[in-house]
């Protein structure tokens, strides 16, 4: 169902991989509700995935950045004023990789060249991305920039290994410069942490499987999805939402804030 809420909006969004991916459930929300925006992603993930796909069927162009190179960036935040026409009133930062993850390696044997890079891609980007629009002066005033987080930076789950710090780190970020955009240039900058969600970089998590049967679990609505995400999104980007800033906003069914489910008892219950 679409509610027109993003007529005439213009945008960029980063990471759409695959079918499966967030920020394409996004992009296919976001168009539907007449947001229009440049897709983009890693040179290396766009040779990987099926981007050319979503492109064609949101009528939108793509232009390749690493977003960890300022260089990219620039060209990227140029490019997309000029194929949209103007400036840009939504962002999404749907970006993260461990190195550390993808290669085994546990929290307590971290290699550090890793772990920099992991931090410098999945958080230290975000502000890159910022910095870049901010100093463009890029965004319109009331624009929205998102950026999806896990619960993890709150609370220890042991397998998510240095992402936990990653998160941690993006969601200061988004306070830290949000205050400078809502400021300066009266931008809103909001994390979502979302619920676990079956895509290339959940499913990299060791355990994924069972994470994600447990949060189901735990969850009094169940787990949000990656559609579930993506109209969240949607209204952040909207003009319903002008004052919710410097929020990490939980989509996850309520796993936040329960103790235990009787379902989850009922695993660890003695016959009595
Ligand atoms: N899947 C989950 O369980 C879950 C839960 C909470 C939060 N998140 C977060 O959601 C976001 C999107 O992930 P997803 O689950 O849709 O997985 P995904 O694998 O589909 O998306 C991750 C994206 O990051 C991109 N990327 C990696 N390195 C990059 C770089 N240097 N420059 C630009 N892009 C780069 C990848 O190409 C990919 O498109 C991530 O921030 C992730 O941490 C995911």
């Amino acid at each position: 169902m679409s509610y027109n809420l993003l007529a005439g909006k213009k945008g960029i969004i980063f990471g759409a991989l695959d079918e499966n991916s967030i920020a394409w459930k996004t992009a296919e929300r976001v168009h539907e509700e007449g947001g229009q925006f440049v897709l983009t992603n890693a040179p290396i993930a766009m040779r990987m995935g099926q981007i050319n796909e979503l492109a064609e069927k949101t009528n939108s162009q793509i232009i390749p950045a690493d977003a960890t190179s300022l260089e990219d960036l620039e060209k990227l935040v140029d490019g997309a004023m000029e194929a949209l026409g103007g400036k840009i009133d939504f962002v999404l930062h749907s970006i993260g990789m461990s190195v550390n993850v993808r290669k085994g390696k546990a929290y307590t044997d971290q290699k550090y060249d890793w772990t920099h890079k992991g931090w410098d891609v999945s958080a230290l980007s975000f502000h890159k991305v910022m910095q870049t629009l901010y100093k463009k002066d890029a965004m319109n005033e009331w624009g929205s920039i998102v950026a999806l987080s896990y619960m993890a930076a709150q609370r220890v789950f042991p397998d998510y290994n240095d992402m936990a710090d990653n998160k941690a780190y993006l969601e200061s970020i988004a306070r830290s410069f949000g205050y400078f955009f809502g400021k300066d240039k009266k931008v809103r900058v909001n994390t979502i942490s979302q619920s676990p969600t079956p895509t290339t970089a959940g499913q990299g998590v060791k355990g994924f499987d069972g994470f994600i049967a447990y949060a189901e679990k735990m969850s009094p609505l169940g787990n949000a999805t990656a559609m579930d995400c993506a109209n969240y999104t949607v209204s952040l980007f909207s003009d319903l939402t002008k004052r919710v800033t410097l929020q990490n906003l939980y989509n996850d069914g309520g796993f936040s804030n329960t103790g235990v489910s009787n379902e989850v008892m009922e695993a660890f219950m003695k016959e009595e």
